[in-house]
């Protein structure tokens, strides 16, 4: 055999994951976890026939993600599988199609831009806050099912303008959820292809992702038909040529983009937001910290952006909670061609996993990593010890956004309430693509 064709990282034997398949398919991150803490922050596994290597170690990071991402595409699973629901876009293209989508996509994210689509931001934190408080003031609420509101009305607002009806955002948030499992299933179980073409699942699935579809196709109508151009980026994608040609984008490609927009922005910020009351519930004292910060920096007036970057301690707080719970705790790439670095061999072909969970809690780079300490941000780390976004070229496109959303909405709930998790009720991991928790988190909140 080829030298190029073996790994020399710390291998799991075959056996132990077979054993651990129930385990694997069930909740990933655990079994991940007893792995690293087994064979080290690389280590590699064959899961069928592919062999994976799990990469938990900044440097090697940093070489696969940035300075040799050249060598590493996204796997099959994302730029084959997803295409069947999600179409071809920016987060499952490669090369000159990749670089084009993103240089225009680009242009929505920038600072002036999110500067411009603070107001629409603003409304929509005033419109959830009225339903939150009445809500609040009835009872204990799941803060999972808040976040989720929120987050898609915000990423939904900065990509559409005009207010999505309610009805509409369930059903969005429903579909999402629905395929995002369904597509899950199909990837931990292959075999069971036959069966779910069989029994209908395909059929169904694909029925709720056009009717998700439809909502998307709707907005893009409408906006094409009126006079009245908002300050969003579906305006923004509708009206900008690409560079090159000077055309615009077709009515089908805007479709897949915003889809995908919609897609990634969605859960994601949720996540960070939910896990981030979880954990504060935990500790008040961050929260009478927080608290005090948000006096200081905005005093009575309202929460604005120009100011949120003050709000030092709560970003240190945040980014500690997605260091605890990264919302994507993994991502995943396919080697190209051989590769090596630090000594590390990756044959071609290999699936490499940069796994987002381990580097944050990598104990050689963040001392005690499952204690709860924001303060930790306070020193300087390696760029890729903590990477929630990703990193290098394909990092998160929307990532200031979405910082700006969970700022938003996390200092202005703190500043007017105290929240705790009903009788103490301990939250576990849902880790399938996301993080997710795995059940509802009941809150009670009481003014301040
Ligand atoms: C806390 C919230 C978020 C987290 C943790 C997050 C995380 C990530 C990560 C880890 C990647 C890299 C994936 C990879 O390299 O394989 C990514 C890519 C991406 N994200 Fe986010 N994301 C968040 C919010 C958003 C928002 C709000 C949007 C847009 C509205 C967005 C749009 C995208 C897109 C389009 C990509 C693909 C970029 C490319 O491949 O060029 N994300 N995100």
């Amino acid at each position: 055999m080829a030298l190029s064709k073996i790994t020399n990282t710390p291998n799991v034997p075959t056996w132990q994951v077979a054993m651990d398949t129930a385990a694997l398919l069930n909740s990933p991150v655990q079994v991940f976890e007893k792995y690293r803490k087994q064979y080290g922050n690389v280590f590699s596994f064959r899961f069928g026939v592919k062999r994976t290597i799990v990469v938990a170690d900044p440097e090697l990071l940093k070489h696969v993600l940035k300075d040799n991402n050249d060598n590493y595409h996204k796997s099959h699973i994302q730029t084959e599988r997803f295409v069947e629901f999600q179409g071809v876009g920016l987060t499952n293209s490669h090369g000159d199609y990749w670089h084009r989508q993103r240089r225009l996509l680009s242009m929505g994210f920038t600072r002036s831009r999110l500067t411009e689509i603070l107001p629409i931001q603003l409304k929509v934190l005033e419109d959830f806050m009225k339903g939150f408080e009445a809500d609040v003031a009835k009872g204990p609420v799941d803060i999972h099912r808040q976040m989720v509101m929120f987050t898609l009305l915000s990423v939904g607002k900065s990509l559409f303008g005009s207010q999505m009806k309610k009805a509409e955002l369930e059903q969005f948030a429903d579909a999402i959820a629905e395929v995002q499992a369904y597509l899950v299933k199909k990837v931990v179980q292959p075999y069971l292809f036959p069966w779910f073409a069989l029994t209908g699942q395909d059929k169904k699935h694909h029925k709720i992702r056009t009717e998700g579809e439809q909502i998307v196709i709707d907005y893009i109508e409408e906006r094409r038909k009126s006079q009245d151009k908002g300050f969003d980026i579906l305006q923004l994608i509708l009206d900008t040529p690409y560079k090159d040609t000077g055309a615009l984008m077709d009515d089908e490609t805007v479709k897949v983009e915003i889809l995908q927009l919609l897609v990634a922005g969605n859960e994601t910020s949720t996540t960070a937001a939910t896990w981030t009351f979880y954990q504060l519930s935990k500790y008040p004292e961050h929260v009478r910290e927080i608290r005090a910060e948000i006096d200081a920096v905005f005093g009575e007036g309202a929460v604005s952006y120009a100011k949120l970057h003050d709000l030092k301690y709560l970003i240190n707080v945040l980014d500690e909670s997605m260091r605890n719970y990264p919302p994507f705790w993994m991502i995943d790439r396919v080697a190209l061609a051989d590769d090596e670095f630090n000594g590390v061999k990756i044959p071609a072909g290999t699936t490499v996993v940069p796994y987002i969970y381990g580097v944050h809690h990598n104990e050689t780079v963040w001392p005690n990593p499952d204690v709860f300490d924001p303060t930790r941000f306070e020193q300087k780390q390696h760029p890729f010890a903590f990477i929630p976004f990703g990193g290098g070229p394909r990092v998160c496109i929307g990532q200031n956004m979405a910082l700006m959303q969970i700022l938003l909405v996390l200092a202005t709930i703190i500043r007017k309430y105290d929240f705790n998790v009903v009788n103490g009720k301990e939250i576990g991991i849902k880790s399938m693509m996301l993080l997710r928790p795995d059940g509802p988190i009941p809150m009670e909140f009481k003014s301040v």
